[in-house]
Order: C-alpha cells, then structure tokens, then sequence
C-alpha cells in the first residue's frame, strides 16, 4: 500500500482563510482581534517562530502587537507585562514564547496569562477543562492534530490510537482529544518495553518524541494512519520527522509529511484560537 500524503499547507491555508473570513465578519461587527506575542531573548529558533506568527496575523487581518524583551528581563517585569495584557481590551490573546531564560519560571508565566486569553492552551486550568470535556483552548499542534484527521475523513470511534510522547502540550493533550473522539487511547514514552509492537497493534499512530527517524517503517502496521509531529535537523541538514518516512508511506493509508505535515497546523490553530476569544470577549461567538 502506498498511503495518500495528508497535505497539511493545503489544509492550513483552507483554515486560515476561513480564519481570514471570520476576522472580517468580527471587525465589521465592531471587533478586532488581536494577539500579543511576547519575546524574552534572542534565540533564533523562536526569533522565526514568532515572525511567522505576525505574518500569519497580518495576513488574516489579527492585530498582532509585538514585545521583544532583553534577555536580561527579570520575571517580576514579565509578570507585569502579561497581568497589563490580561487587562486590555484590544488584546485577546496573551502569548509568551518559549523557551525563556533560565532565570524565569515557565510554570509562572502560563499560570499568570488570564485562562480567557490562553491561546496557546498552555494553563493548567485549560488542560484541566480539557481533561473533563469542558469547552477550551486546546494546545495548538494537538489541535491541528485531530484537523489533519478530520479534514482527511479519519474517524477516530473505535479506533486503536497511539500516542507516541508525553509532553504536556502535544503528548497528553493529543490523548485526550483522540479519547473525546471514541478511540482506545494507548500513551508510549521514551520508557515504554516493546515499543515497536505497540505501533504496529495502532490504526493511528501519533508520535511527538523528539527523536529523528525513531519510528522505523516496518513498524507501521498495514494500512495505519501516521501522524509525525517531529521536527528534526539532521546532521547533514535535512529536515525529518521523528518516523522513518519513505518507508512508513509503504505500509500506511495516509500519512503527514515533514515538513509540510502538522508544522502548518500549530499557528492556523493560534490562530483559530484568537478569533474565538475575541468573538467570546464581544459575545458573538
Ligand atoms: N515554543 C515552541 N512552540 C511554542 C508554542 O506553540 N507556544 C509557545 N508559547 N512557545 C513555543
């Protein structure tokens, strides 16, 4: 079997345009979204991450307001900035990029952004409201996860999923997003025993371990979906996935490229995410 590649630009670019729609519809309605992106330091890696997410912005029509802090900001003066964030009116999204600087708190920062404007769906209550089925942002790769299902006709009811990692924002919320879908939910980690029988038992597989080409293709069972949230930098330069991808794509039904998978996904989903709470904010959701 040769899978069918699971186009994850074509289908951002389907939801941002859509997002593109629903901007205009709020601004004629008196409300402009609009997310604040804020950047301690200058690691390269986010430097990009965040350009994109002000492209993204400008081309849907979000009001993107950007703070760019010296890697020397103490963590009471970033808490000060997100509590001012929290309070305005024009702002209704609150993103901090990570990493910050060792010297700052991650877990202080996420619990400090107001959970109404949790866009990345990084606070604790918001991954709790998700734990019990309660309306919330969702982390956005995860999000963009079960997109790339749906918009491929992959119903997750009854089906064997794998959840290959256990991080906070892509393993565990992934988890839970395939069990509010009807699947049979199985979560491996770098210490799960026999790992490569756990992929091959999965209709879908979702793996987001960190790890370059870890997912070798004859583990993929025959006709499984697979999802590879990786991203990796090989030492020759090329860009891979955390599954072998040539050949997994001969055993799987449908499988996500890297690049051009689930990477498009994670800022169609901030994206998404704004515009709901700005809709939310105006009462016009
Ligand atoms: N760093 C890498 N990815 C992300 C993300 O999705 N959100 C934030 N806040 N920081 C990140």
């Amino acid at each position: 079997m040769t899978a069918k590649i699971i186009d994850g630009k074509a289908i951002a670019a389907k939801r941002r345009a859509a997002v593109a729609v629903r901007v205009a519809e709020l601004k004629a309605a008196g409300v402009a979204p609009g997310l604040a992106v804020v950047i301690v330091g200058a690691d390269p890696a986010s430097q990009v991450y965040v350009r994109n997410k002000h492209k993204a912005c400008e081309e849907t029509g979000i009001h993107s307001f950007s703070y760019e802090l010296p890697e020397t900001t103490t963590q009471d003066e970033l808490l000060a900035l997100v509590t001012e964030l929290n309070a305005r009116d024009d702002v209704h999204g609150v993103l901090v990029q990570f990493p910050l600087p060792a010297h700052i708190d991650e877990d202080a920062v996420i619990e400090a952004i107001d959970i109404g404007k949790d866009v990345d769906g990084f606070h604790p209550e918001s991954i709790g409201r998700l734990v019990v089925g309660k309306d919330t942002f969702v982390s956005c790769t995860p999000a963009g996860v079960m997109v790339l299902l749906e918009e491929s006709g992959i119903d997750l009811t009854g089906k064997d999923v794998l959840v290959l990692g256990r991080s906070n924002n892509v393993g565990k919320p992934a988890a839970l997003l395939a069990l509010a879908r009807n699947a049979t939910v199985t979560v491996c980690h770098s210490r799960t025993r026999d790992l490569a029988d756990h992929v091959r038992a999965a209709d879908v597989v979702i793996v987001a371990i960190g790890r370059p080409e870890m997912v070798k293709g004859d583990w993929i069972g025959e006709g499984a979906v697979v999802i590879d949230v990786g991203i990796n930098r090989t030492e020759d330069g090329r860009l891979v996935g955390d599954v072998e991808f040539e050949t997994a794509k001969e055993r799987a039904s449908a499988i996500t490229p890297v690049p051009g998978g689930v990477g498009p996904m994670t800022i169609a989903m901030l994206l998404e995410n704004t515009v709901k709470s700005a809709a939310r904010s105006a009462g016009v959701e």
